[in-house]
């Protein structure tokens, strides 16, 4: 069974991957500082797996401890890295806590990676890389915009570190850069999914807690946008179909060139509008979601969907999911939290 470090497996993202990954045939070994991650996923994730997956509680900008990791580990096969921090208006807010966390870290695991012989990195960028594109829907040929936040420059700073490593001569990594478009919804299992601390910033963790009653109402950030009904459109993909993206990219390096270095789109390639998200969640759901129509919130694109293409083609990726699903699964998984966790809590 191949070792697969993943760094930030106790996050969203990294803890289906987790399952995904154990399902598939490897063994990941999770690095997580739980910078924002409840612990008690780790239970969780146990209960559905049936062990206790290999945790490290350390911060990937520690290189003694992450070195130290690799030493005990000492069979890794590829590190999937998602640890980063990922709000875009804390970006703003706090634009060093970005740059330092975001492309020191990636820094540090390079560096130890290539110290422990460790090649192969699947790397989770954005699509806010490409900002408002000129055209839809966006290829990885599609040029890149100036970055409208901190966040969102991290993302292109670490593309091009990662980019950068082929120009070394020293034929030593490879990569694959997953650009992910809106991830939403829950593993089926209703136990894990995402679990924002505080107020979330997006939009789907806000419908949940609205329906739930926790929040009394959705603000739609703008109506008056280019689009069928006004409100912006983004490509939903539930968060199971992009784990799974994973596990095929690290089957997609084995195979690579030395020095392969790829981005792939991650998306189910169609748009879907956030009155028409709030709808489907609605009605699959059979609970209202009280809204109202607000101003457009500042950093905002109007619409942005994925040719998904490459990745189905080179990765043998397909997502399987529909909003649908997904926004079932949310619901599901709310109701999960506000039982066993919001209601635990002081
Ligand atoms: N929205 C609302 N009301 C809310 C929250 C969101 O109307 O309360 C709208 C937004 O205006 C936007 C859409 O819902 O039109 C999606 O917003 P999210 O905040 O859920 O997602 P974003 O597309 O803004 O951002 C997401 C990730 C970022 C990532 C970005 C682009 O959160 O990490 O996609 O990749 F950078």
């Amino acid at each position: 069974m191949k070792k697969i470090l993943v760094t930030g497996g106790a996050g969203y993202i990294g803890s289906c991957t987790v399952i995904e990954l154990h399902k598939a045939g490897y063994t990941p070994v999770i690095v997580d500082n739980f910078s924002n991650s409840d612990k008690s996923v780790m239970a969780r994730l146990e209960k559905v797996l049936g062990f206790s997956p290999k945790l490290y509680a350390i911060d990937c900008n520690d290189k003694e401890k992450l070195d130290a990791v690799f030493e005990l580990e000492n069979d890794i096969a590829g590190v999937i890295h998602f640890a980063a921090h990922k709000a875009v208006g804390e970006s703003v807010q706090k634009p060093n806590m970005y740059y330092y966390n975001n492309v020191n870290s990636l820094l540090v695991l390079l560096d130890v990676m290539q110290k422990h012989g460790v090649k192969n990195i699947v790397f989770s960028s954005s699509c806010t890389v490409y900002g408002q594109p000129d055209a839809l829907p966006v290829t990885e040929e599609t040029p890149e915009k100036t970055a409208e936040s901190p966040y969102g420059f991290t993302k292109q700073i670490c593309e091009r570190i990662l980019k950068d490593q082929k120009q070394t001569g020293q034929n030593f990594f490879k990569t694959v850069l997953l650009r992910y478009f809106n991830p939403v919804g829950a593993h089926e299992s209703g136990i894990i999914g995402e679990l924002p601390l505080g107020v979330p910033n997006n939009l789907v963790p806000y419908i949940a807690l609205v329906a739930s009653g926790k929040l009394p109402m959705l603000t739609v950030f703008g109506d008056d946008y280019n689009t069928p009904d006004g409100s912006c459109i983004r490509d939903y993909i539930h968060v199971c179909d992009l784990a799974l993206a994973h596990i095929q990219s690290l089957q997609w390096l084995d195979k690579a060139p030395e020095n392969a270095c790829e981005v792939f789109n991650i998306g189910v390639g169609k748009g879907e509008t956030v009155l028409g998200c709030i709808h489907t969640f609605e009605k699959v759901n059979g609970v209202k979601v009280p809204l109202k129509i607000g101003a457009r919130r500042s950093g905002d694109i109007e619409k942005i969907y994925a040719d998904n293409q490459k990745a189905l083609q080179e990765l043998g990726w397909k997502p399987k999911y529909t909003l649908a699903d997904a926004m079932q699964s949310v619901w599901k998984w709310q109701q999960f939290i506000d039982e066993q966790i919001h209601n635990k809590k002081p």
